[in-house]
C-alpha cells in the first residue's frame, strides 16, 4: 500500500490531566516517554516533564492570558516541522486537547499537511476539579444534566444562549474567574435562583488547592481576588461538598519520576477520613 503521509514523523496530540501528575493516562505517559520533541502548555504539572526522555528536545509553547508567548499558527507549524524531521512529537496540553484546549484546530493542520498523528484523551479539569473538591458534577435526585461553558465568554454581547444554559442542572465554567460577576448576571437575569450554591476552585488537583463556596447571591464578594486557573460551578451539587470533601492538599505532590517505568502509580492522596480516623 502507498504510504499516504508526508514523513514517517508522528504527533502525539497528549492530554495531561488537570494538574496532579498522577491524573495522565497509562497512553499518554507512554507516548510523553517516547516522544523525540515535546512540546508543552502553562498549565502542564511540571512532574510530567521529566517523564520525556532526557534525550528529547523540550519546548515551552505555554501561553498566559493575554501573553501569548507563541501563535496558534507558529505552534501548528512547529509540529509540522518536527514531524516531517521524521520525529516523534509528544504535544501535551493540560486537561483534555479538545475540551477549550485547541486540540482540534491542531488535528486540522496536521491533516492538512498530511502528518500522522494521534490523540489521547485527557482528564479535563472540568470534571476533575470539581471532583477534587467534593463535588459530582451530577448526582442522581439532585440533577442529570451539566454543561461545560467558556466563561471568558460571558459578556453581554456574545451570542451564549444563557437562556437555555440558565436551565442546565451543573454549569461549569473555564475560563470565567475574571467574568464572574457578569455570568452571576447573567444567570439570574435568566431564571436561576440567587440562592443556588455555587464553587470557585483554583488549582484544583494540585497541592495548591482553594475552595471558595456560595451562593449566586454572594460568590462574587467571596472569591474576590481569586485569580486564574479556576474552574467555577454553579449547581444543587455543589452542597454535596459538606460531606465529599474528601481531598487533602499535600506540601509534596505526587513526583512520577520517583517511581519506575514499570510501576503503577500508588494512590497518594488518602481521603480525610484515612487520614484523620482514630
Ligand atoms: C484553556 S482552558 C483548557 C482546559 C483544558 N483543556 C481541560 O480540559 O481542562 C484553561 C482553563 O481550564 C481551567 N483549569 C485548568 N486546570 C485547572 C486547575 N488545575 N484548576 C482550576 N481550573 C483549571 C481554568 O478555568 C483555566 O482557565
Amino acid at each position: 500500500m502507498p504510504n499516504l503521509y508526508s514523513s514517517d514523523g508522528i504527533v502525539y496530540i497528549i492530554g495531561g490531566g488537570p494538574g496532579d501528575p498522577g491524573l495522565i493516562t497509562v497512553k499518554g505517559l507512554d507516548r510523553l516517554r517516547q516522544a523525540d520533541v515535546v512540546l508543552y502548555d502553562r498549565l502542564v504539572a511540571t512532574e510530567l516533564l521529566s517523564e520525556a526522555s532526557p534525550n528529547a528536545e523540550m519546548i515551552d509553547v505555554g501561553k498566559e492570558p493575554k501573553k501569548h508567548r507563541r501563535s496558534q499558527a507558529e505552534i501548528n507549524a512547529l509540529l509540522i516541522e518536527k514531524a516531517r524531521e521524521g520525529k516523534r512529537v509528544a504535544r501535551l496540553k493540560g486537561g483534555d486537547p479538545f475540551v477549550f484546549g485547541r486540540g482540534g484546530e491542531e488535528c486540522q493542520a496536521l491533516a492538512e499537511a498530511g502528518i500522522r498523528y494521534e490523540v489521547i484523551p485527557g482528564v479535563s479539569s472540568a470534571i476533575a476539579v470539581p471532583a477534587y473538591a467534593g463535588i459530582p458534577v451530577t448526582q442522581r435526585g439532585v440533577t442529570t444534566t451539566f454543561a461545560v461553558v467558556a466563561g471568558h465568554t460571558g459578556d453581554s454581547d456574545s451570542n451564549i444562549d444563557w437562556v437555555g444554559i440558565s436551565r442546565i442542572g451543573t454549569i461549569i465554567f473555564l475560563m470565567g474567574v475574571e467574568h464572574m460577576s457578569e455570568i452571576v448576571h447573567q444567570l439570574i437575569t435568566h431564571g436561576r435562583s440567587a440562592d443556588t450554591p455555587v464553587g470557585v476552585i483554583r488549582e484544583g488537583t494540585t497541592a495548591n488547592q482553594f475552595v471558595v463556596t456560595g451562593t449566586l447571591a454572594d460568590i462574587v464578594e467571596k472569591a474576590r481576588g481569586v485569580r486564574p486557573p479556576a474552574v467555577l460551578i454553579v449547581g444543587e451539587v455543589v452542597s454535596l461538598r459538606e460531606q465529599l470533601d474528601w481531598f487533602v492538599p499535600q506540601p509534596a505532590s505526587l513526583s512520577v519520576e520517583t517511581f519506575s517505568k514499570h510501576q503503577t502509580f500508588p494512590l497518594i492522596y488518602a481521603s480525610s477520613r484515612e487520614l484523620f480516623k482514630d
